[in-house]
């Protein structure tokens, strides 16, 4: 393996019929408004309602991916704490390997690969990474098997990754998916607005890196045993509505408390499961009182939490510097990642391999 050039383009095509193709995306990892937590079709990530998120800045994923012609079998290498390239265990590898075979039936080409991923966040403070991670390994095993990955394609392509926000991943700024265009569930993410529409920021607060995290997965499997699961289904539509409107005008305290109802009600459906799943550690209650005592104090921050113990609080650019402080000064944070709206993902040069 060489190093990456930086220099060779986007994409690499070797003279046809022989050497290597390679194309390397990054793409950024979002934070969930109004969420998906329950399927109808698990299989396919097809959701059992609409979710809103912004997509974030910092938090990517660089994913290079390398046509084999030559090699039987693909490898699968993921970046370690060091930054030097690793091969991947089997709980990482094998959820790639049969994204990439799901793309090599669509683009009907039979090639071994090699693929390399990184994120830009430490993969130990419990972040999930599965959005940024398969929207970026749909990007590049696209256009390296020369699928034409348009928006559309390439958002449908990456949900049926298993990982359903990885079709939010696609684009920018505020996305909502599936589309609200029509009552196909099964449809692409679009776009409500760009990220200079709207400066918004996200203090990521780590409070627990160490805790067993049951798998999104598992979480959408369980979430229809809850007896608040249809409740919570009901109230959905309301608050996408609240949301797109929030967004158009650029209304945090119109967001702001749809934020923190449907982080709680996502975990109310989960501790009611059967089997239930507790998320939340005592640092995230910490983090959650804080930001109500800042708002107490005439700030404006509201939290959300993802399938796991960390807070995301949202926050607008001038009030991020004094959130970032006064939460990274409490006993459980163990650190801030300061992130903001930012981007969809694109074709960059900087190959791992
Ligand atoms: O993309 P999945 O299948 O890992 O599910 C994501 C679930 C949440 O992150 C908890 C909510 C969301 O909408 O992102």
């Amino acid at each position: 393996m060489s190093g990456g050039s930086g220099e060779a383009g986007a994409t690499d095509g070797g003279p046809s019929g022989e050497g290597a193709s390679r194309a390397t995306a990054v793409a950024p990892a979002n934070i969930a408004f109004v969420k998906y937590w329950g399927a109808r079709d698990l299989e396919r990530a097809v959701p059992a309602s609409r979710s809103i998120s912004m997509t974030l800045h910092r938090c990517v994923t660089r994913c290079t991916v390398e046509l084999r012609p030559d090699a039987a079998a693909d490898e699968v290498f993921m970046a370690g704490e060091a930054g030097g390239l690793r091969l991947a265990a089997e709980e990482f590898a094998d959820p790639v390997g049969r994204h990439v075979s799901r793309l090599r039936e669509t683009a009907g080409r039979d090639v071994a690969v090699r693929v390399a991923t990184r994120n830009s966040f430490p993969s130990s403070v419990g972040l999930a990474s599965s959005a940024s991670g398969f929207a970026a390994l749909t990007l590049a095993a696209g256009t390296a098997l020369g699928l034409d990955v348009d928006a559309d394609r390439l958002s449908i392509l990456a949900r049926r990754s298993g990982s359903g926000s990885a079709a939010r991943s696609t684009l920018g700024g505020y996305v909502e998916w599936p589309s609200a265009e029509g009552e196909d569930l099964r449809g692409p993410a679009r776009r409500l607005a760009a990220a200079d529409h709207w400066d918004l920021r996200d203090v990521v607060t780590v409070v627990d890196t160490t805790s067993k995290e049951v798998s999104s997965r598992e979480g959408h499997r369980r979430a229809p045993t809850s007896p608040y699961f249809e409740r919570r289904l009901e109230l959905v539509p309301g608050r996408l509505e609240a949301v797109r409107e929030a967004v158009g005008n650029r209304d945090l305290a119109r967001l702001g408390p749809v934020l923190e109802e449907e982080a709680v009600d996502l975990h109310l459906v989960a501790m009611s499961s059967d089997p239930p799943i507790f998320y939340w550690s005592p640092g995230t209650l910490t983090v959650m009182e804080a930001v109500r005592g800042m708002r107490e104090d005439g700030m404006e921050p509201y939290f959300t939490v993802d399938a796991g113990p960390n807070v995301h609080v949202i926050c607008r650019p001038e009030e991020e510097p004094a959130v970032a402080e006064r939460l990274g000064a409490l006993g459980p944070v163990e650190r801030v990642i300061r992130d903001r709206v930012g981007p969809g993902p694109r074709l960059d040069p900087g190959h791992l391999l």
